[in-house]
């Protein structure tokens, strides 16, 4: 089984290599990444020498380059987690979010398309069904109500691969995943950040009051889910990805300073996030019944996992949080109020 994964050197992306080859033996893997700030070998170093895994550091919004992988390597599978992933800096500087997560999806979608690709997953999000208030759940029927660049950008890729399926019956699975948390993931989103923040008892900035809510899936989970629909999902269908475990965000860090034996009074509150949606929740019913996955990890083990991985990484963590993570850092929280007037104007 030959496999193309692009955005493999970030977080999910790598997650999903080392457990493929590890449990797979008949894989091979091409990785094509970009190596933007989120990309980094060194959460591949595991099989970076394993005769099965190949890297590329490329665009994936480089026709030449996509179209001659594909022509070249001929993978039968194509898994795209290449994309700019946060929603913070999509609001801050949104061009490379368009740039990627759409124009590089339909780069790679038309040369899936010509060289007969046998099924091509795009890796999506809950974001794209936008805030919903209680008790709703979204199914993969679900209006798309997106309210970031980042989100508007995901549901834009999503339903130009769905155009494909229909258009040229070119083998697209969507998939819709709810917060992932674990080890390698960038210190700037919610979990790693307050890890991280307070094990240096840094303030842990809150945004609003706190109480928005997010379902937690522990990565490895997602990678799970996301084998069992290359094997068995029906091509162009959507499937949602839940961790079943819905939080607010000051409860999820409520319980990080616990594990950690820190003060409460590390939290802070800070500006809201513009557009800031107040509750993702998914119905996963339709990925249960067709594939039998289920998540395996409970909030409780996963976190406890995190965090020990973060104590045990602390060179991983200060060689990523220099350089580019201190300007974005300064941005989005030292200089916040002025930076979030800045883009109202
Ligand atoms: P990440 O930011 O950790 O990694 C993104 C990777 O893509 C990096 O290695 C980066 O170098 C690479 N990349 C960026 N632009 C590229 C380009 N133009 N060409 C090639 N490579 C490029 O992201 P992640 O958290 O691992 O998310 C992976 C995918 O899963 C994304 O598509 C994201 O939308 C989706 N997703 C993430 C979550 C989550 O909670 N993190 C949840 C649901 C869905
Ligand atoms: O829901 C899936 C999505 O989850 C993925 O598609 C995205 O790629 C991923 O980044 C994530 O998006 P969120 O915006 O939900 O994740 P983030 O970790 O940035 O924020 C989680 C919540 O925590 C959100 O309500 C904002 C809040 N937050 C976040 C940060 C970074 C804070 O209160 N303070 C912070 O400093």
């Amino acid at each position: 089984m030959k496999v193309l994964v692009t955005g493999g050197a970030g977080f999910i992306g790598s997650c999903f290599i080392r457990m493929l080859l590890a449990e797979n033996s008949s894989a091979r893997v091409l990785n094509l990444d970009k190596l933007t700030y989120a990309g980094n070998l060194e959460n591949l170093a595991d099989v970076a020498s394993d005769a099965r895994y190949t890297f590329v550091r490329g665009d994936i919004c480089d026709r030449a380059l996509v179209d001659s992988l594909l022509a070249d390597w001929s993978p039968e599978i194509v898994v795209n987690f290449a994309a700019e992933s946060h929603v913070d800096r999509s609001i801050l500087t949104p061009d490379p979010v368009f740039q990627t997560n759409l124009a590089g999806t339909f780069t790679l979608l038309e040369a899936s398309r010509r060289r007969g690709v046998k099924r091509f997953v795009q890796v999506s999000t809950d974001e794209v069904y936008g805030s919903l208030s209680e008790p709703l759940q979204a199914t993969e029927e679900f209006p798309l109500r997106p309210s970031s660049p980042y989100s508007a950008s995901k549901a834009g890729a999503d339903l130009l691969a769905l155009s494909y399926f229909a258009t040229y019956r070119t083998p697209v699975i969507v998939t819709r995943a709810s917060n992932n948390y674990g080890p390698y993931q960038f210190p700037e989103k919610l979990i790693p950040l307050m890890i991280t923040n307070a094990l240096e008892d840094r303030p842990l900035p809150i945004y609003g009051d706190g109480l928005q809510v997010r379902d937690w899936l522990f990565v490895e989970d997602h990678c799970r889910a996301l084998f069992r629909v290359v094997e068995c999902g029906r091509e162009g269908e959507v499937y949602n990805v839940g961790g079943g475990c819905p939080l607010t965000n000051r409860e999820v860090v409520q319980r990080i300073l616990a594990a950690l034996g820190k003060p409460q009074h590390l939290m802070v509150n800070v500006s809201d996030r513009p557009g800031h949606d107040r509750r993702y929740a998914l119905c996963c019913e339709k990925l249960h019944r067709q594939t039998g996955w289920r998540p395996k990890i409970g909030f409780e083990e996963g976190l406890r996992r995190t965090i020990a991985w973060y104590q045990q990484h602390p060179e991983w963590v200060r060689r990523v949080r220099s350089g580019e993570y201190l300007e974005y850092y300064a941005r989005n929280y030292e200089r916040r109020d002025q930076e979030l007037a800045r883009l109202r104007q």
